[in-house]
């Protein structure tokens, strides 16, 4: 009986474990949904047209993705990306506060943040192919 327990357990460790590490997605998939948006949130802060509940709705999906951007860089164990990701994670959520208490503000200044950790983990791990296509660049 305890041996089958013990089976059992190992089993369920062994399942954990696969299901934790397919949950780190990729971060081509990830960057090609952070790339429209971006866009679409900083076309929604200047476009009296969209609604604020909109901009909070785009940051929101941002900061989530900008969680899995750090879960897959601390898989590569590139410790400073991770740290760029988290802080755009966190500006993505001031963000989506900023927008639904409608302080302007603080807003552009979240949006200034993310756009800076685009282009400092960009330039650090983000080599562009002869083809015009990009990879993720260890060094
Ligand atoms: C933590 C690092 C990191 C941050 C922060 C980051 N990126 Fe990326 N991004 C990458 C890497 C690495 C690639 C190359 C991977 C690939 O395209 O296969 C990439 C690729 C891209 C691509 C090209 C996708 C393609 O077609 O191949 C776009 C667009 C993009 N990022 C947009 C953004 C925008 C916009 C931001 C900020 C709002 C951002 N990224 C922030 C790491 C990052």
């Amino acid at each position: 009986m305890r041996k089958a327990l013990n089976i059992i357990s190992i089993c369920i460790v062994f399942a954990v474990t696969v299901s934790l590490y397919a949950q780190t997605k990729d971060i081509y998939p990830i960057m090609k949904e952070v790339g429209p948006t971006f866009t679409g949130l900083n076309r929604g802060m200047t476009d009296r047209s969209m609604s604020a509940a909109d901009v909070a709705k785009d940051a929101e999906k941002l900061q989530k993705l900008f969680v899995e951007a750090g879960a897959f860089m601390k898989e590569k164990n590139l410790e400073k990306a991770v740290g760029w990701a988290n802080d755009a994670a966190a500006a993505a959520g001031d963000l989506a506060k900023a927008a639904k208490s409608n302080e302007s503000d603080p807003m552009y200044a979240a949006a200034k943040t993310i756009q800076k950790q685009c282009a400092t983990c960009h330039a650090a791990h983000r080599e562009q192919l002869p083809d015009k296509s990009f990879k993720l660049k260890m060094q």
